[in-house]
């Protein structure tokens, strides 16, 4: 089987639905009209095609993102850097004591494959996994059509900073990045760079609050900045993060407009740890031993603050760094 063949994980036709499925090792995913349904050698599960696809999206996108992505409080991925765990109830104490869950173990690139193929053919034309509900068709119904350019889109990730000379560039109008609907009020003046002559390429500023109201997708941290391992992934937030992360390192969230309620729960169990709700101004540091998801009831712009140090799963996995970002 080779990674570019697109039928590598297809078992043979469309079901009567119009959707082809699709096998991994031991897990299988087929979906209805509805609902996504995934098998795996000791249990089956199903979830709703719209939570599934929704959470599909965000693993390809991220490339599997830091840690662990809960599709929801079954079905999971967890990033390896190199591989990548596929789970099915591992991080839910009652399928582990039932002795129900399974764990596969895949390069990154034929999971990555795989789910590029599930994704492409589960999505039909109308349907946007990445925006908000309120600005996409629906995900249900039988096959009809595709919408690869949406579920293929190109992630943001800066190498110095957006506005930087040959970096990514600041959103406008004519790259086809209308202002969004809730952020018609945000300001659009870019500050003005006055730098000494041989320095142009060096000095660069935009303004974040104009380059967020210009999103057009929602639950997506992409890199706006890069200092060392210090990443700066800002995101516009509408309706429900798809997934419940579980961080493998500390996270800080910086609320930068309106409001996220965030659920939070311990990462390997699922038990409730808290709920932080977050208002404009409102910083939060997510521990690296949890799940979150977030509630964003209109929409918000959130930057999360990244550490992308290899090194950090190892060093708190084996007690040298803390779970917890700060000693008070
Ligand atoms: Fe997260």
């Amino acid at each position: 089987m080779t990674l570019t063949d697109k039928s590598a994980f297809e078992t043979g036709d469309a079901n009567e639905h119009g959707y082809k499925t699709f096998t991994i090792g031991g897990f299988t995913f087929s979906r209805d009209e509805f609902f996504a349904h995934v098998s795996w050698p000791t249990g089956r599960h199903v979830l709703s095609v719209d939570t599934f696809l929704r959470a599909l999206q965000r693993d390809v996108a991220w490339d599997f993102f830091y840690g662990t992505v809960n599709f929801d409080s079954v079905i999971g991925t967890v990033n390896h850097y190199g591989t990548v765990d596929l789970f099915a109830g591992r991080y839910n104490e009652a399928y582990r004591r039932a002795e129900l869950d399974h764990v596969e173990n895949f390069d990154t690139p034929m999971l990555r494959e795989a789910f590029k193929s599930m994704l492409d053919d589960w999505t039909n034309a109308s349907y946007d996994p990445f925006a908000s509900p309120a600005e996409t068709g629906k995900p249900f119904g039988v096959k009809d059509g595709f919408n690869t350019e949406a579920v293929t889109r190109r992630r943001i990730a800066a190498a110095r900073m957006v506005g930087v000379p040959g970096d990514e560039q600041i959103r406008s109008d004519e790259m086809g990045f209308p202002i969004n609907r809730m952020f018609a009020d945000v300001g659009q003046e870019e500050p003005v760079v006055e730098a000494e002559p041989g320095f142009e390429s060096e000095v660069a500023a935009f303004n974040l609050f104009a380059y967020l109201s210009r999103s057009n997708v929602t639950w997506n941290p992409s890199v706006v900045s890069v200092c060392k391992d210090s990443l700066y992934c800002p995101t516009t937030e509408e309706y429900i993060l798809p997934v419940f992360h579980g961080n493998d390192r500390v996270e800080w969230f910086v609320q930068l407009s309106d409001e996220i309620i965030w659920d939070v729960q311990d990462r390997d169990t699922g038990a409730v740890r808290s709920k932080v709700v977050m208002r404009a101004g409102d910083v939060a540091a997510m521990p690296a031993d949890i799940r979150h998801q977030g509630y964003s009831p209109k929409r918000s712009m959130l930057l999360v603050w990244e550490n992308n140090s290899a090194d950090l799963p190892e060093l708190i996995a084996t007690g040298r760094a803390p779970q917890y970002p700060i000693d008070f």
